[in-house]
């Protein structure tokens, strides 16, 4: 258990654990003193702050006179005195640059300022002095210098962000807070995200480029996955091993769905044995440090090779997925490209005799889901938009988005014969919008059998 304590230097509470031994007064006063001073290390991550100072004003220009709160959110407690890893939320990001584990309970006021402006203030917990008599540097679990690492202080974050900045302890209880107008802030946080500029493009690219070599990590590793009999959960690792290394982690959790598991949109047990008969659905992302995130889905037979029915479903899904790039294009309606894809889905279902006609909705008994969303700081990027920007909005230049149809053949589907049961493939990639149309930023990863067979051949062959 995680007791809270006292600290001697100020009203804070230390996050000490039970088993952590007293410390004497004796000790107290050695710790308090004898360091040099040290300052920010400079490879702590310089956040890219050029772009914040405009986002923060295209959000002040939406809420004249009003106290706008944007906090990065709180530690969550994992169990007992252990949290969750720490990511701030995408919209104080975004405001902020900041995207460190370094950031729970920080908050980014905006105070009105002036006849319509607002003035930015950043509430954080700065760098704790080691000699003023808190002891919160090498006692404090959660916070301490010396148990979490250094912190900047004030005139160092100040530095860091170009935001005016002051303790947390200073931003007390907000008076007056309209609850009510929440929902409207997160809304207009989701569309101010939503058209990326150039940068944010470039991120996303990184997130994609790195994706593909996690990918092409997993196929290199099939030989070992197909022989742990929990190869699935290999798969997620390999791809975890290579999000990790490059970038923040994964920016959702990895899906390595083998066989009728693949039938399961969002399968993450991840813990099935590998059948070399079978296909094996990865669904994954590396989100960069800068918290941007790819999405991408490759459906591969664990074999190396698409047995006919496998290739059979495949093409269809991929021809789908080809109508649906094709619709896209600034000034068409977000859902076009879901519109395209379903036709082709539908038109095939008939002509498989799966389905009576291709009129209808009948086919989303079998592709399930919408298949695409927008792409950015989260996977499921601007999701609080309202639907007459997003849903039922037009494309515009700059907006990243997946597109990602599928086809999911229960394994006890009675309507299906009996070769097509517990087949799931779903074909993901990432595009911008473009000034005419879409740039596939997915397109080093195969998609056609063809491609794809060669792709494994080529890693295999190659050992890992
Ligand atoms: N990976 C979740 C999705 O494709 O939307
Ligand atoms: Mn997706
Ligand atoms: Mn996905």
């Amino acid at each position: 258990m995680t007791v809270h304590q006292a600290s001697q230097g100020g009203t804070r509470r230390l996050a000490i654990g039970s088993h952590d031994l007293p410390v004497s007064h004796e000790l107290s006063a050695f710790m308090a003193n004898g360091w040099a001073s040290s300052p920010l290390p400079t490879d702590a991550r310089v956040p890219a702050h050029s772009a914040t100072p405009a986002r923060r004003a295209r959000l002040s220009a939406r809420f004249p006179g009003e106290r706008l709160l944007v906090p990065a959110g709180e530690l969550k407690v994992r169990s007992n005195d252990c949290d969750y890893r720490f990511r701030p939320h995408s919209a104080y990001a975004w405001l902020t640059g900041l995207t460190g584990e370094d950031q729970p309970g920080h908050v980014l006021v905006l105070e009105p300022s002036g006849p319509h402006g607002h003035e930015a203030v950043l509430y954080l917990r700065p760098r704790c002095s080691r000699t003023g008599g808190s002891e919160e540097f090498y006692r404090d679990r959660r916070y301490g210098e010396f148990w979490v690492g250094r912190r900047p202080d004030l005139e160092e974050a100040e530095r860091l962000t170009g935001i005016r900045c002051a303790h947390l302890d200073e931003l007390g209880t907000a008076p007056g807070r309209d609850a009510s107008k929440d929902g409207e802030l997160a809304a207009a946080l989701s569309e101010l995200r939503l058209v990326k500029d150039a940068w944010e493009v470039a991120q996303l690219q990184l997130a994609v480029d790195h994706t593909t070599a996690g990918f092409n990590d997993v196929v290199r590793g099939l030989p070992r996955a197909l022989a742990h009999p929990r190869g699935e959960r290999w798969i997620e690792g390999v791809f975890g091993l290579r999000a990790r290394a490059e970038g923040n982690g994964t920016g959702y959790d990895t899906i390595a769905a083998s066989g009728a598991h693949a039938c399961v949109l969002h399968w993450i047990h991840n813990d099935g044995r590998l059948d070399p008969s079978e296909l094996l659905l990865l669904d994954a992302g590396v989100e960069t440090d800068t918290l941007y995130t790819a999405d991408i889905t490759r459906t591969m037979p664990l074999s190396g090779r698409f047995s006919p029915v496998q290739r059979q479903v495949y093409e269809l899904v991929l021809a789908a997925q080809e109508a649906g790039i094709a619709a896209l294009r600034p000034g068409a309606s977000f859902r076009d490209f879901h519109r395209a894809g379903m036709r082709v889905i539908s038109e095939g279902l008939a002509e498989w005799g799966v389905l009576k006609n291709s009129e209808g909705d009948l086919h989303r008994r079998y592709t399930l889901c919408s298949s695409g969303h927008m792409l950015g700081l989260d996977v499921h990027d601007c999701a609080k938009a309202r639907a007459e920007t997003y849903l039922d909005g037009v494309l515009e230049a700059g907006q990243v988005l997946t597109v990602e149809p599928g086809l999911y053949l229960q394994p006890d589907d009675e309507t299906l014969p009996a070769e097509l049961r517990g087949i799931g493939v779903r074909i993901e990639d990432d595009l911008v919008i473009t000034e005419n149309g879409a740039h596939l930023m997915s397109g080093a990863l195969p998609r056609s059998v063809a491609g794809i067979e060669d792709w494994m051949g080529a890693l295999l062959e190659g050992g890992s």
